[in-house]
């Protein structure tokens, strides 16, 4: 980040404090920061504030003569790498969105041919609605780049996304559009494919079947590739739920998370969840579980070494979701993770299982697949089979899910 020069917009909204930390995180690792407040984000904190910070003359206001005389609007856009527009306020969006220049900011946005990144904050509702939903496609169109926002609780009482991305996770969405080294992986759109409208829900991870009140049937899944393909749908602009069994991955930003522990619970959670327009079953479901469990920790035996634990099939999600009827997601995605006769088993569980592709992928020891980054699949659709190169599982899902929004464009005038 040294030497880099960052040109931060602040708009009108309660997270504008947030983003007094996230001046004081860049300039520790070198850039140079140079701040615009909105009117609005001059009366949640203040110009001196972000002078203080920065060590620069805060800017507010594009009438103010003395200023544009020596440094105007474009020259703040000129001199900066990146433009980062927080907290990105559903107005500004929205100015932004339809190309308004009534002030400063607005008309540094403008103006700008540099990459722009916001992190929005607004409340749930705000964000949710139509309208904004319709200006963020136009700006993913545009090419903006988006963090966050996360879900949780609202300085106005409520619950739900809005909440602005924490200044660590904005610090790194800079760092890789900046190209810096060692950035988090993060999907940035740009190509003007978008979910935007669409709901796609999304399992992950394992589950975790109780045998006693300690002990569990599991897996090692790590969660990472769900985790990833949720990332991926929501930077296209798409509403994610993500059903997560018990993983150590953080919530990825701007998704509903519903956490659940066994494959009994994650089935509920899915179905409540529904209608979705896409479904991706990228979670490790246990298959079995304890046939009766036990209310107290199990013994061991007083004779013998052995002991026999009787098992019970659990529901099968993909195989229910799957099923044809009015609450069937267009697009239903299986997974198919083996150890042998890899294509032979995917291609019969797409049949068996209803699904409209199956995502075939290689789990033996010695690939990594399983609980490590990369991932080499083989994706099975009704026209074949399409062999693809080792990759990250990010950019594995960032490829996948480019291809579900364009299958999904090709079906949706059939919808409407
Ligand atoms: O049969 P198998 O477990 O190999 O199938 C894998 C696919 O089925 C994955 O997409 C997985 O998420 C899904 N699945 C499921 N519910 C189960 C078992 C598997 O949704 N109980």
């Amino acid at each position: 980040m040294q030497g880099k020069r960052i040109l931060l917009i602040v708009g009108g909204g309660i997270a504008a404090y947030k983003s007094l930390d996230l001046v004081r995180r860049l300039k520790e690792q070198g850039a140079t920061v140079r701040a615009i407040l909105t009117k609005g984000g001059a009366e949640f904190v203040t110009p001196l504030s972000f002078a203080t910070l920065t060590e620069e003359k805060a800017f507010t206001d594009l009438f103010d003569l003395k200023d544009e005389a020596e440094i105007g609007h474009i020259r703040l856009s000129r001199e900066a790498d990146l433009v980062v527009v927080a907290p990105a306020t559903a107005g500004l969006l929205a100015k932004m969105a339809h190309g308004l220049a009534d002030d400063l900011a607005t008309a540094v946005l403008l103006a700008t041919d540099k990459p722009v990144l916001a992190a929005p904050a607004m409340n749930v509702r705000m964000w949710e609605h139509a309208a904004t939903q319709r200006n963020l496609a136009t700006l993913r169109a545009d090419g903006i780049h988006f963090v966050g926002p996360d879900e949780g609780e609202m300085a106005c009482g409520e619950y739900g996304l809005g909440r602005m991305a924490e200044p660590p996770a904005i610090l790194a969405a800079i760092a890789e559009l900046l190209g810096t080294p060692k950035a988090t992986p993060r999907i940035v759109s740009g190509s003007g494919r978008s979910l935007a409208g669409c709901h796609v829900l999304i399992t992950s991870g394992p589950t975790q079947e109780p045998i006693d009140p300690v002990r569990y049937i599991a897996n090692r899944s790590s969660g990472k590739q769900g985790h990833a393909l949720a990332r991926a749908a929501a930077a296209l602009g798409a509403k994610v739920t993500l059903v997560s069994g018990p993983v150590t991955l953080s919530d990825p930003s701007g998704v509903r998370v519903v956490k659940v522990d066994t494959a009994h619970e994650m089935s509920a959670a899915v179905l409540a969840a529904l209608p979705a327009d896409i479904a991706i079953c990228a979670a490790a479901v246990a298959d079995w579980r304890a046939a009766d469990e036990a209310s107290h920790k199990l013994k061991k035996p007083h004779e013998g070494n052995e002991a026999t634990l009787k098992l019970t099939l659990n529901p099968d999600i993909l195989t229910t979701l799957a099923k044809p009827g009015p609450k069937r997601p267009r697009l239903v995605i299986g997974f198919a993770a083996e150890t042998e006769n890899l294509i032979e088993n995917a291609k019969s569980k797409r049949a068996r299982k209803g699904a409209d592709w199956i995502v075939a992928n290689d789990v033996w020891p010695g690939t990594g697949a399983m609980g490590g980054d990369e991932t080499q699949i083989h994706l099975i659709t009704p026209q074949g089979v399409e062999d693809w190169p080792a990759l990250s599982k990010d950019e594995m899902a960032a490829r996948l899910l480019a291809r579900v929004a364009d299958a999904f464009a090709a079906l949706r005038p059939a919808a409407e």
